[in-house]
């Protein structure tokens, strides 16, 4: 059984020394998230930087939020689908909570002990962030929640930064009439979007702000040199 007193990273594995003859494991683990406005280019680039890194001879992992473990999967069927007002805020927040804590236990610490970078679509920046656009003072129970049950920062945070109403034609182009945007609306998108601007400032050493407004290749390149400075390949 599981002791939820423990966050889930006792014992720090990103910081777990390379190990054995594996040339993989030279390098040190890293967990790597991408956070944005919906429509960014997130999922993009996650998978377009866990195939570079694989051209470079690492095993990364890719997963997302919500979800990620076969728990987080169903809770997340809980949060996206049914009636949008089926959870009170609150009720959400412990779900989001939840699904997060079966993907950290399941599936990134166990890939990050066995020396793989980890690559996540939206981690708990998101969380704080469409929280804080719709019931700021929520914050710090999302805050607080975070340091009692998850109690792990990602090492590397790329936020796609970019104008709403550019990834509003995006989405469109992508779903072909079906658009969230129109349901969020697209002030709601500016008032992520600042959020997330604003987490980048908060947190320097491991935020890096991407210019989401450019071709993906172009992108990727920048996103690729950050990570591979970072795992020290
Ligand atoms: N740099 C880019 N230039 C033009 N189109 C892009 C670029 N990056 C992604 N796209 C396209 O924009 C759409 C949205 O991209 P993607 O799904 O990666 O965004 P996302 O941030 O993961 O969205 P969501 O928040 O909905 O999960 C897709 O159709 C994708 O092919
Ligand atoms: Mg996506």
């Amino acid at each position: 059984m599981v002791d939820l007193r423990q966050p889930p990273n006792e014992g720090s594995p990103v910081d777990t020394p390379a190990q054995a003859s594996d040339t993989r494991a030279m390098t040190r683990p890293l967990f790597i998230t991408f956070e944005g406005i919906d429509g960014s280019g997130k999922s993009t680039q996650a998978r377009r930087l866990t195939d570079h890194l694989r051209s470079r001879g690492l095993d990364p992992l890719q997963t997302r939020e919500p979800g990620g473990s076969p728990g987080a999967e169903e809770i997340r069927a809980l949060l996206l689908t049914g009636d949008p007002a089926r959870w009170s805020a609150e009720t959400e927040i412990l779900l989001f909570t939840a699904a997060r804590r079966d993907h950290v236990e399941k599936t990134i610490n166990p890939a990050l002990k066995e020396g793989r970078p980890v690559i996540c679509d939206r981690f708990a920046d998101s969380t704080r962030i469409y929280q804080g656009a719709t019931r700021g003072d929520l914050r710090a129970i999302v805050d607080d929640l975070h340091t009692r049950m998850i109690g792990r920062e990602p090492d590397l945070t790329f936020i796609i930064d970019m104008d709403p109403g550019e990834a509003l034609s995006r989405g469109l182009a992508r779903r072909s009439g079906e658009d969230r945007f129109e349901h969020m609306g697209l002030p709601f998108q500016e008032t992520l979007r600042h959020g997330f601007l604003a987490l980048a400032k908060d947190h320097p050493k491991r935020c890096v702000l991407i210019d989401g407004n450019r071709p993906e290749a172009q992108i990727t390149t920048e996103i690729a040199a950050r990570a591979e400075a970072a795992l020290a390949i």
